[in-house]
């Protein structure tokens, strides 16, 4: 269960009502352009489920013991949120689940290729486009490398792309490689409850028909989703453009990179949008936290709460572990308010692949409400693709 508690931030209900004026009720519809992610039913058929399902069982029955997931952005960071958030700290699944083509860094890619000359590997490529520069490069290393350790390096390569166009779907039908699709009307960011994630979850361990039934309770959401997207509104209006996207449990950190995606990649347009920055505390109490105290009034936080927990009595001061965590939550919140720093708290009652389905579609349904307050469309990312063009014009010029 997921509950929005606004008792640190202050709403200024004027506003509230303004906003509530504004037509994006009627956009919110899975018939609206891009927005297939609102009903779970398009997003992934039972028929893919099953193919996700049968891939770990051969892959069990191989004794594979890696995946290399090669995706860059909406392709791999939603998978890395979920796995991340739901797989204990140390104890790692059966089969464990590496990221490649986030970057463009020699030395990762070359540990990488080193790995796999002691580990039995499959590898799963995602690019909906099919022609990312981060993705095609990391794959065509890995892929020459599997080429050479595996006689049958066909059945363990799997490619989850566009349906329609790209070099990577060609070279998947060249080669015979298995293929998933990305649904069409379904943006990179949106991506991760459909095949782009799922496959990737389910091997690393991850129980996704409980991940997809709490997603569709999301729904539920949908009046506390508004509310927020209206608080981060009001928020850049009174000019807070930085919100510390914060959570007091470590292994949230690639979930607080997911949500920096999802609404930076979605909002930040036509010299609007806030600055989502990830922030772990306690630990960045000890540093941003004097700027979010005492600095320049520029950021508020939203703070991803964990109500339970591992049990863990700490002697010395006669408390649960977890009860001390938040009680420092509240306590920081009530210090920063001191300091003209809002907080807004996103409550779960545990943290389990259930209530992190519900919040994912509770980000999905913020993210877009706050992109149609701001009066821009939240599905496009043409900042994103100008870059991309502007590299592969010098790379042109370079050959
Ligand atoms: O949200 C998005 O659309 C982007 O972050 C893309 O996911 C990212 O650029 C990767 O694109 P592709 O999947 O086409 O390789």
């Amino acid at each position: 269960m997921l509950h929005l508690n606004t008792k640190y931030c202050v709403p200024d209900q004027t506003k509230l009502l303004e906003n509530s004026k504004k037509d994006w009720r009627e956009k919110l519809n899975p018939s609206f352009p891009m927005s297939d992610w609102l009903d779970i039913d398009r997003t992934v058929t039972q028929e893919e489920i099953n193919r996700i399902k049968a891939l770990k069982e051969e892959m069990e029955t191989n004794h594979a013991d890696t995946l290399i997931v090669i995706g860059i952005g909406g392709s791999y960071l939603g998978a890395k949120a979920i796995l991340d958030a739901l797989n204990p700290y140390f104890q790692k699944s059966a089969i464990e689940v590496i990221f490649a083509g986030t970057s463009l860094s020699s030395e990762y890619l070359t540990s990488v290729q080193n790995l796999m000359n002691e580990r039995n590997v499959y590898v799963n490529v995602i690019s909906k486009s099919g022609n990312t520069l981060e993705p095609s490069i990391a794959f065509e290393l890995i892929e020459a490398k599997m080429k050479e350790r595996y006689p049958d390096y066909q059945k363990r390569i799997v490619v989850t792309t566009n349906r329609e166009k790209g070099s990577l779907l060609k070279h998947a039908q060249e080669e015979g490689y298995r293929l998933f699709e990305v649904p069409r009307n379904i943006g990179g960011r949106f991506s991760c409850l459909t095949v782009v994630g799922l496959l990737p979850v389910a091997i690393g361990g991850v129980d996704i028909d409980l991940l997809l039934k709490g997603a569709r309770n999301g729904i539920h959401y949908l009046e506390d989703a508004f509310t927020y997207a209206s608080l981060r509104y009001q928020q850049e209006q009174a000019h807070f453009p930085v919100e510390l996207i914060t959570f007091y449990e470590e292994k949230l950190e690639s979930f607080g990179k997911w949500v920096g995606q999802l609404l930076g990649e979605t909002q930040g347009k036509n010299k609007k949008g806030i600055l989502p920055v990830p922030n772990f505390f306690t630990a960045n109490l000890h540093s941003l936290g004097q700027y979010l105290q005492e600095g320049a009034d520029i950021a508020f936080e939203t703070v991803i709460k964990i109500e339970n927990s591992e049990n863990l009595w700490v002697p010395s001061k006669e408390k649960d572990l977890h009860e001390i965590n938040n009680l420092v939550v509240d306590q920081v919140a009530k210090a920063h308010q001191e300091g003209n720093t809002q907080t807004i708290l996103i409550e779960l009652d545990r943290l389990d692949a259930y209530t992190l389905g519900e919040l994912i579609y509770f980000y999905f349904l913020t993210a877009a409400i706050g992109g149609y307050l701001l009066e821009i469309n939240p599905f496009d990312q043409p900042g994103v693709e100008r870059y991309k063009e502007l590299v592969q014009q010098a790379l042109q010029k370079e050959e």
